[in-house]
């Protein structure tokens, strides 16, 4: 067994997961399809529909199909993204309560179209400002959510020719906006690396001539935790590179807090307000379905970006925007978040994942068996990587404890595991009880392997 706590180690070059998992379905040629779902259709009889269950059938067996599941409401969460547990919070339920109590009967609920047309309110432009100014930024710009944002920002801002240099983890949303960019290289580092991020960038300088001399831009995309790993960048590594190679400026970060938003930093400010470097990043995108309990995300900006994405950003333009009761619950969390109401939640939280880390570290298995804890010291996502993830979390469901396998595509091959969440509501009897329950399996599986 090992059982390791530093930091997690950097990730393979692979593309992104979802971008491989795009890949399976329409690399899948007839005959493809046949030999390896080993369907009895003769490829001529295929129809759409037996394609889509052949693409199943293919990735059944790579252990790789996704379900949807429902797991019982008493069981123990270790797998939601609430880190602060504020879903259940009564002060965030009665403060949104109460924002929605006091609007006027025939206040509209529902936003009436895009934030282009009738989605825009007085209460919108209010929200927007009252975040920008607790993250302080300029301005901030409210996307539906953060998988919008990060299409129609990246999508929109990087100009034709302009370079995009990105961490080989980042989020299959992040991808998405890349792939519909006009921007022209996009080239991915190794995680976490700023010795890779400095080769990439040297690399596209010596392609291009235009990077140094400051007339083409570069942007370099990061997340601050990663959403699967658990890991915090070093995001002043990063700016170092970037003064150092571009000291011209035409360097720009875009950083994705989606998992630091509430859980890091300041009352919850995230990483980059935690590193005191909020004016060295072009764009910040925090997100509120995690640990803020809501839904939707904001884009942090300067006020040209931000009229520049209204006019451009697509999924900003052509969908309709949130309704008042999604900005009353962002409002709300975010006034527990300035009144400082989430700190003993920031702390409760940190308490926990030290509990949690000495219960591991105190697992024991025979050499035989893979098993390997992978955590940064802070962060509430811990993996348990092991060969069999699927047998681990299944067996910990069982005892009533939800937590998931993750597989290939989401993460990529040799890296699978069971991912773990701390909850500020998670409490030291729950946590000692999953310790319990992933030592007797690794009793169990032992005992299964020594016998082969
Ligand atoms: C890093 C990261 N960015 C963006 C998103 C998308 O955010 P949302 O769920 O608000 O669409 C997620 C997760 O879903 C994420 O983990």
């Amino acid at each position: 067994m090992i059982i390791g706590l530093g930091n997690q180690e950097p990730g393979t070059r692979n593309t992104s997961a979802e971008t491989r998992a795009e890949s399976v379905p329409t690399c899948i040629s007839k005959h493809t399809i046949n030999s390896t779902a080993q369907t009895s259709l003769s490829p001529a009889s295929m129809t759409l529909v037996d394609s889509f269950s052949a693409a199943l059938a293919h990735r059944e067996a790579k252990s790789a199909r996704r379900r949807l599941t429902v797991l019982p409401r008493t069981a123990v969460d270790f797998s939601s993204n609430d880190f602060l547990s504020l879903s259940t919070s009564s002060a965030y339920r009665e403060r949104f309560l109460a924002l929605l109590n006091n609007t006027p009967p025939s206040f509209p609920f529902a936003s009436g179209g895009s934030r282009l047309l009738d989605g825009n309110s007085a209460y919108a432009e209010d929200l927007e400002r009252f975040v920008a100014d607790f993250h302080q930024a300029p301005t901030a710009l409210l996307f539906n959510s953060g998988y919008d944002a990060n299409v129609g920002v990246l999508s929109s801002i990087p100009q034709p020719g302009d370079v995009i240099l990105y961490d080989e983890l980042i989020h299959a949303s992040a991808h998405e906006g890349m792939r519909l960019s006009r921007a022209g290289p996009r080239k991915i580092f190794a995680h976490s690396s700023a010795a890779g991020l400095r080769e990439a960038l040297l690399a596209q300088m010596a392609e291009d001539p235009k990077i140094a001399a400051g007339s083409r831009n570069v942007f370099v995309v990061v997340e601050s935790i990663y959403s699967m790993d658990g890991d915090v960048a070093p995001i002043k590594e990063f700016i170092a590179v970037v003064d150092d190679l571009l000291p011209l400026g035409n360097g720009y970060f875009y950083v994705d807090e989606a998992h630091s938003t509430g859980v890091f930093g300041p009352k919850g400010a995230g990483v980059i307000q935690e590193l005191g470097v909020q004016d060295r990043m072009f764009i910040r995108v925090h997100t509120f379905g995690k640990a803020l309990a809501s839904h939707g995300a904001m884009v942090l900006c300067g006020p040209e970006t931000r009229e520049y994405l209204i006019n451009y950003a697509r999924s900003l333009i052509y969908t309709t925007a949130l309704g008042f009761p999604f900005l009353a619950s962002i409002r709300a969390t975010y006034e527990l978040l300035q009144t400082g109401e989430t700190e003993s939640l920031q702390r409760r939280l940190q308490q926990l994942i030290r509990h949690l880390r000495q219960q591991l570290a105190a697992l024991h298995t025979a050499e035989s068996v893979m098993f390997e804890v992978d955590h940064f010291p802070t962060s509430p996502i811990i993996s348990l990587r092991t060969s069999q993830p699927r047998q681990l979390a299944s067996f910990c469901q069982a005892k009533g404890f939800v937590v998931r396998a993750i597989m290939p595509p989401t993460i990529p091959e040799g890296k699978e595991r069971v991912r773990v969440c701390l909850h500020s509501g998670n409490t030291e009897a729950e946590i000692d009880e999953l310790a319990e329950t992933i030592q007797s399996w690794l009793n169990q599986s032992s005992t299964k392997i020594s016998k082969l």
